[in-house]
């Protein structure tokens, strides 16, 4: 594949989350966007996403999963690196997968660095906040590696979780949510995605905190918005979250697609003369 960078004879400059934090106040809202894939990759880039997360979400909607706990390093590497491939130029955020960085911090920072080396990534997405996961966070952030937090619903925990509920609802429950957010700052994140949080909720920490919110089903007042891609172009028509809003309908799309070259098949009018040689 060329890449824009090789078309222009030049080495790829890519966009990095060193200046999210001024980005966010700025009042900049950043458009996150998953990707697994190169083909999807250079077009997410092409529409000009602030930035490519590769999520292990990937387990649902390219393995057809249920949740995302089966999904392994190499798989995740595997994707990364096909995503880098596609987007040269783009900002990639990897997902360390479930037991890949829960471990021990020795675990996370071996995993975390084969993942910045094998896919070429800028930063990587830990979910959660317990005490040793701050611990191993500050770790991966001291050996240079951004580390992008995930608090809300973290899919990860859905066993615990009892499934992707809202989280933070009621007083005690915010304000520890509140607490784990302030806690990944501290630990030096450049961002915290907020999965399914009350949108006041998430307005309180966006506030609190001086790096940007990421929401996910945490209302309009975060930093900047992610959607998962298949979802937001209409291809997971099943799946039907409250906070989700399709931009294209491209299951109906596929479907149409695909019938028409099966009549045009059957119907012997495909492949025609001008498709042949
Ligand atoms: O895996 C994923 O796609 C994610 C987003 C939903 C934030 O973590």
């Amino acid at each position: 594949m060329t890449t824009p960078a090789a078309r222009e004879g030049r080495t790829p400059r890519r966009a990095s989350v060193a200046d999210w934090r001024e980005r966010g106040a700025r009042g900049e809202r950043l458009v996150v966007v998953t990707a697994y894939d190169a083909t999807f990759a250079r077009l997410v880039a092409d529409a000009g996403a602030d930035a490519i997360l590769v999520g292990d979400s990937a387990g649902n909607v390219i393995a057809g999963h249920e949740t995302t706990l089966p999904v392994t390093l190499d798989q995740m590497i595997y994707h990364g690196a096909a995503v880098r491939r596609g987007a040269p130029d783009a900002c990639v955020i990897v997902d360390m997968p479930f037991l890949s960085y829960q471990v021990s911090t020795e675990q996370a920072l071996r995993h975390c660095g084969r993942v910045m080396q094998e896919t070429g990534a800028q930063a990587v997405k830990l979910e959660g906040s317990a005490p040793g996961l701050t611990r191993t966070i500050g770790a991966v952030v001291e050996i240079g590696v951004p580390v992008m937090g995930h608090l809300g619903f973290t899919p990860q925990s859905v066993h615990a979780l009892g499934g992707p509920r809202v989280q933070g609802r009621g007083v005690e429950a915010a304000d520890r949510l509140l607490d784990a957010a302030r806690r990944l700052e501290d630990a030096g994140v450049f961002a915290v995605v907020l999965e399914l949080v009350p949108a006041a909720l998430a307005a309180r920490i966006t506030e609190a905190l001086t790096v940007p919110t990421i929401g996910i089903g945490a209302g309009p007042h975060c930093r900047g918005q992610v959607l998962v891609l298949y979802d937001l172009l209409g291809l997971t028509d099943t799946f039907t979250p409250k906070y989700l809003r399709r931009y294209a309908d491209l299951a109906a799309t596929v479907r149409t697609a695909v019938r028409t070259f099966g009549d045009d098949v059957r119907a012997g009018s495909y492949p025609d003369a001008t498709h042949s040689f």
